[in-house]
């Protein structure tokens, strides 16, 4: 497939893991687990291909209210994950980010993520990105508090907040806005994922669970994105109409 038909950004919602389990008769964080590690073959995918940015939503605001047993559960794997893969990231000048309130992240949990934001800040590869403690309606809010207190100093003419201003307040700042979002397990929705940033993105829906999502899906999904015309509100392109 052509660079030029590739995504720039893709973002997934890695969906199905419990359900995964659960067919199995196998406790739900056993989905987690067999989730966990699909995860390292698709950013070696994304790396290969050389995709810009991959950003996986991994835990949300409303994931918080789950049951204590398996919110701990997610939380130690995240732990043991992020220090296992860190390695490959630096081997493969890959950057980290965790978006989200990951203040609220267990003490250990957020110093794994900002040890390995910070041992990869230097990293120009590609740009991946666990939403952690992500809520988009919470990032919003976020943004539009941060940029009231900063009108509210001085610092700051309302009139002079735009898309572009606003954007930057956001946990997205410096990885702007997916082309590509995936998601697994048949639902279709967006589950208060990166609702500022969705507004044009391309959409993908696939049937099996996550811990099911094979290099094979993930290349249909591309191939399904390289076959659509993005108009962005606009009319076709004048070439594109003469030749059809
Ligand atoms: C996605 O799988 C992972 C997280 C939300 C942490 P789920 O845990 O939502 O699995 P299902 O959707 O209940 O099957
Ligand atoms: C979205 O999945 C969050 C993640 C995949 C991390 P959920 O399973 O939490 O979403 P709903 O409940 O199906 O909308
Ligand atoms: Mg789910």
């Amino acid at each position: 497939m052509p660079a030029s038909e590739l995504p720039r950004h893709v973002s997934i919602i890695m969906d199905g893991n419990g359900r995964w389990a659960e067919c199995r008769g196998k406790p739900r964080i056993y989905g987690h687990i067999r989730g966990a590690s699909r995860v390292r073959e698709l950013i070696r995918e994304t790396h290969r291909l050389g995709i810009h940015a991959l950003t996986l939503y991994a835990f949300s605001t409303e994931n918080w209210s789950r049951p204590a047993d398996e919110v701990g559960a997610l939380m130690r794997l995240l732990l043991k994950w992020l220090g296992r893969e860190r390695r490959e990231m630096m081997r493969n000048n890959i950057r980290f980010r965790a978006l989200g309130s990951v203040e609220r992240l267990p003490a250990d949990v957020l110093a794994v993520v900002r040890e390995t934001e910070e041992m990869s800040r230097g990293n120009t590869g590609l740009q991946f990105s666990l939403a952690l403690s992500y809520g988009g309606r919470e990032e919003i809010l976020r943004a539009a508090r941060r940029l009231a207190r900063r009108a509210a100093r001085g610092e700051l003419d309302p009139a002079a907040i735009d898309q572009k201003v606003f954007s930057r307040e956001l946990y997205s700042a410096e990885i702007g806005d997916p082309d590509l979002l995936i998601r697994t397990s048949g639902e279709q929705r967006v589950s208060n994922f990166m609702l500022w940033q969705l507004a044009y993105t391309e959409l993908h829906f696939v049937e099996s669970f996550w811990p099911d999502f094979t290099a094979e899906h993930f290349r249909k999904a591309l191939r399904s994105y390289a076959s659509r015309e993005r108009r962005f509100g606009l009319v076709k392109p004048k070439a594109k109409e003469a030749t059809a």
